[in-house]
């Protein structure tokens, strides 16, 4: 028997998580990692699996936004040791395939290979369960995985931060800075100001934008929104909100929009809401089955674009020290964005107060 600990099993959907005592088994394989995890965020995709609407199966154990140490590593070239401290990658990357030789690793074509194909959670009946988005696992207190799942960051930055990077800092601010490139005196409309639209908020801010509006049906998520930089926000069940950005765009729209919820619905508005020659960001992920409809002589004769982005466009070996860099300097509020502080034990409550939006993570 190698370490015995606690673990949060997904084992259907849209039903509680159980918490469990596993075995874990060591790292065995080239390259692979044993981790404790210190502080995990609780992020929509772990939801939007939970409900099943990510093709993700039950039998495996969620969360991919963590922060911890290493334990032991076994034949790695990135040079991991005992008592690193790490931040995990939910798209982990080969360094060697053509997406990652073209510096798009956030779409590495064995990101599922390398992530995915472990299973190292053994329960006491037998039956094993594998590590789900990046094979992370962070809803479990320990967790071997590919060492292409982990970045090495300074050991004096608080985990519960930490941990933020891994997913929801990244993907909001890099999307911002890497995917739509938002540039000094522009202006952005944010809908959905969870936590990837609060870190985009904070990504448009440290671009220089001058113009922020953040859209979002919540109250407490429009003040922490004005909190994190945006200077204007909108409740769209008061305010038509395409209106309400044109009014404050010369009735243009604005030059760079983001939808950060993850409906057709939305990822539509934002299109209506960017100005002709602008860029609508998508970062929400709708069910895999669903489809969105843009208006195709538009999109044309406005020279507008619309931007996909994974993972914020992040190179995340650099981009995750490049964030704990700007949080050290006072450009990156990672401290108010950690809402509520739980046990492994209250994950099921933790995802009861993202669905019911009581708090950003
Ligand atoms: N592209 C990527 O790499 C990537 C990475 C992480 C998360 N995501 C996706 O980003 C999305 C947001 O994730 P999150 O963790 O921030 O979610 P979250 O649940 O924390 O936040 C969603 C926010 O949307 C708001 N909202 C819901 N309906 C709305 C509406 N009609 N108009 C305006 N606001 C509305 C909610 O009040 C909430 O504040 C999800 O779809 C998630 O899967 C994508
Ligand atoms: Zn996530
Ligand atoms: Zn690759």
């Amino acid at each position: 028997m190698y370490a015995r600990m606690k673990a949060c099993l997904f084992l259907a959907n849209n039903e509680p998580m159980v918490v469990e005592e596993l075995t874990l088994d060591p790292p065995s394989a080239p390259g692979e990692v044993h981790v404790k995890w210190a502080a995990t965020g609780v992020c929509h995709s772990d939801l939007s699996v939970w409900e099943g609407k990510l093709p993700v199966p039950p039998g495996s154990i969620l969360g991919h936004e963590g922060a911890g140490v290493v334990v032991s590593a076994n034949e790695t070239k990135s040079g991991l040791q005992p008592g690193d401290h790490v931040i995990g990658v939910f798209q982990p990357s080969c360094g060697e395939c053509f997406y990652c030789r073209s510096g798009q690793a956030y779409i590495c074509d064995q990101a599922l290979a390398i992530g995915m194909g472990r299973t190292p959670f053994n329960r006491s009946d037998g039956s094993k369960l594998f590590g789900a988005l990046g094979g992370l696992a962070t809803f479990s207190e320990e967790t071997v995985v590919h060492e292409g799942a982990l970045v090495k960051i300074p050991d004096d930055f608080p985990f519960e931060e930490a941990c933020l990077i891994g997913c929801g800092v990244t993907t909001g601010v890099g999307a911002a800075l890497n995917a739509a490139k938002v540039t000094p005196g522009s202006s952005v409309a944010v809908i959905g100001c969870g936590g990837v639209g609060q870190a985009v908020v904070q990504g448009a801010r440290i671009a220089g934008a001058e113009t922020i509006i953040a859209v979002d049906l919540n109250e407490a998520k429009r003040a922490a929104a004005t909190k994190l930089g945006a200077t204007h926000t909108v409740d769209p069940s008061v305010d038509e909100p395409v209106g309400f950005v044109h009014g404050l765009t010369d009735g243009r729209g604005a030059d760079f929009t983001f939808e950060v919820v993850g409906t057709p619905e939305l990822q539509r508005l934002s299109y209506d809401m960017a100005r002709p020659g602008g860029a609508a960001c998508w970062v929400g992920v709708p069910a895999l089955s669903a489809e969105v409809t843009l208006p195709g002589a538009m999109v044309t004769l406005q020279a507008k674009s619309v931007i996909g982005t994974m993972y914020g466009n992040a190179n995340c070996k650099d981009d995750f020290v490049r964030f704990i860099n700007y949080a050290k300097k006072g450009d990156l509020n990672l401290t108010d964005m950690v809402s509520q502080k739980l046990t492994i034990d209250d994950i099921n409550e933790a995802f009861t107060a993202m669905v019911e939006g009581d708090v950003i993570r």
